[in-house]
């Protein structure tokens, strides 16, 4: 089957792309190639390449920049989710498109469903509830998958940063009243295979099992790394930043068991593993 895939050179396209390739025939494209929000490239692309599924990764993920950037964010979250969407419909192609934990505003005691009332506290979060919505709208046949937190090979992530501070400056201070759960972007690639393979509509949310605050996660890197510097939790209020952050963001993934048969493992087991192969 072919699959075309947009935003491919970002991280979780960076991590999925290998592993799909062993099953699918991947077409890896990037603005370079798609910029998403241009109808009539996608047009020509699509009736050149035919692909039999699109999954699109492309997306303005700079969460504070989209609050100094808003009508950029709607562009490239939200008006280019809806061309996708529009041109997947068009050619009867069906589409996996990625959303976010930043739907929601963190305010809920336990974990989010499928079914929670979205109600974000940023303009990323809100662009990224737009795209969904207007996909659903467009193309009802859609998949949509909520990730969070997700880290992985290729460029910055969180545990790259984190490293680097402790071992320029000898110590780390990090936030610990957001919590989640860290998410290998190589542990997304077989969810997407199962949802691709069964073609099952619908809000998916995926990550990695379990929960942590930042903090809590950063706890877990040093040991992994064997780093021993002074780590101190702090309040997300010292951090000034632009774009509100969800309190506790931590999804149910039931859905993906029972629909596709699919368990994540846990957060702390990708860790080791992605570490491993650092
Ligand atoms: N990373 C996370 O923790 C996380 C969590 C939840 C959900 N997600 C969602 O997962 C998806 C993939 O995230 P990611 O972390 O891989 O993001 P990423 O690293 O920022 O990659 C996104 C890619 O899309 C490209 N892009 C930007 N605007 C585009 C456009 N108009 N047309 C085509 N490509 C465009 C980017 O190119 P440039 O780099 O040149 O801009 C980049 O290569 C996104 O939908 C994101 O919202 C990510």
């Amino acid at each position: 089957m072919k699959l075309l895939i947009t935003g491919c050179h970002g991280l979780v396209g960076t991590n999925i792309i290998p592993a799909l390739s062993s099953h699918f025939d991947i077409v890896p494209l990037d603005i370079e190639e798609w910029d998403i929000t241009d109808r009539n490239a996608g047009e020509y692309i699509l009736l050149n390449h035919k692909p039999q599924f699109i999954i699109n990764l492309a997306a303005m993920t700079d969460v504070d920049g989209c609050e100094d950037r808003q009508e950029m964010a709607q562009k490239i979250n939200s008006d280019g989710p809806a061309t996708v969407a529009e041109l997947c419909k068009m050619f009867h192609i069906p589409l996996i498109h990625f959303s976010t934990d930043y739907v929601f505003d963190g305010e809920k005691a336990f974990p989010y469903t499928e079914e929670d009332m979205p109600h974000p506290m940023s303009v990323y979060g809100a662009t990224k509830l737009s795209g969904e919505r207007r996909i659903q709208e467009i193309h009802p046949l859609s998949i949509i998958i909520r990730a969070q937190w997700i880290y992985g090979h290729g460029g910055d992530n969180f545990i790259s940063k984190v490293t680097r501070i402790a071992q320029e400056t000898g110590a780390a201070r990090v936030v610990n009243d957001q919590w989640g759960a860290p998410t290998y972007a190589r542990d997304l690639a077989e969810p997407i295979r199962r949802l691709v393979e069964t073609g099952k509509p619908g809000i998916y949310h995926i990550a990695n099992s379990g929960s942590c605050s930042w903090y809590e996660f950063t706890k877990e890197i040093f040991s992994c790394l064997n780093i021993d510097v002074p780590l101190a939790p702090i309040p997300s209020s010292l951090l000034d930043r632009k774009a509100k952050r969800p309190r506790y963001a931590v999804f149910d993934c039931s859905k993906i068991q029972r629909e596709i048969g699919v368990t994540m493992r846990t957060w702390q087991e990708a860790l080791q593993e992605y570490i491993g192969n650092q």
